[in-house]
């Protein structure tokens, strides 16, 4: 078996012929359809929801919308990005694309870049520099946040649902498929099969703060008070089909 964060990263595992197809309709049956590689390679284990996140001394839920909104110049100076070079933002500006298009895209990223974000390396320290105040908002992995919460409940950082009008937030997942050469085939699948089924999910999220990809499994209670939201049912295959236009498309952005 692989195992891996983000589709981009099975996508590829696919792509080079490293991953075999597994017909399973239980599997089909426990995850749905935008989490799982239309050719059956790989399919997602865990949902990782990517969002926005504030200050929550300094700004009220109700100024917060979409991932496009934060390029409105009223947020110049007041952003907190991880670098575009990590695979999680690679695959947000992905599903952008296959979503809005890469013009509608390229404009959205643009006014990202025009309003000056601090560029930070990791998750957990954009979240930290949002607690400190040298940011007003930003966007992370959810589970980032929930780690940081379970340690220190007054921590001043909340997760806001981006574009839950429009397009839902977006999400990724951690996933697995059985490999082109595996040994033991037959027992692989049955494990993926476990994996999925909601119990399976249920611990699996559990331990990392994650979502469930089986959506009969329970959140854990810590971030269940996160309210449910709707998701971007893009097939996540696109981060792996738009990886490269993404990488191009923060060149040309100018974001880093
Ligand atoms: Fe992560």
């Amino acid at each position: 078996m692989l195992i891996s964060v983000d589709a981009g990263n099975l996508w590829n595992a696919a792509r080079a012929g490293l991953l075999g197809k597994v017909d399973s309709p239980e599997i089909q049956a426990n995850i749905p359809a935008h989490l799982r590689d239309p050719e059956s390679r790989w399919v997602g284990l865990t949902v990782r929801a990517r969002t926005i996140m504030y200050n929550t001394k300094k700004v009220k839920p109700e100024e917060l919308s979409t991932y496009e909104a934060l390029a409105d110049p009223k947020w110049k100076g007041r952003l907190c990005l991880r670098s575009s070079t990590h695979i999680y933002n690679q695959s947000l500006l992905a599903t952008m694309i296959k979503r809005q298009g890469e013009a509608k895209a390229e404009s959205i990223v643009k006014g990202w870049v025009a309003n000056n974000p601090t560029l930070i390396q990791g998750d957990t320290k954009v979240l930290e520099a949002v607690a400190a105040g040298q940011c007003d908002a930003a966007l992370t992995n959810t589970y980032y946040l929930g780690r940081i919460i379970a340690k220190d409940a007054a921590f001043p950082v909340a997760a806001f649902w981006a574009n839950q009008q429009t397009t839902g937030t977006h999400v990724n997942i951690s996933g697995a498929g059985v490999t082109t050469h595996a040994k033991n085939r037959a027992e692989a699948i049955k494990l993926i099969e476990f994996l999925t089924s909601p119990d399976a999910q249920q611990m699996f999220a559990d331990s990392n703060f994650e979502y469930p990809a089986n959506p009969q499994a329970g959140v854990n209670p810590l971030i269940a008070g996160w309210g449910k939201f709707k998701q971007d049912d893009t097939n996540i295959a696109a981060a792996g089909e738009f990886q490269a236009a993404a990488t191009r498309l923060a060149d040309r952005a100018g974001y880093k």
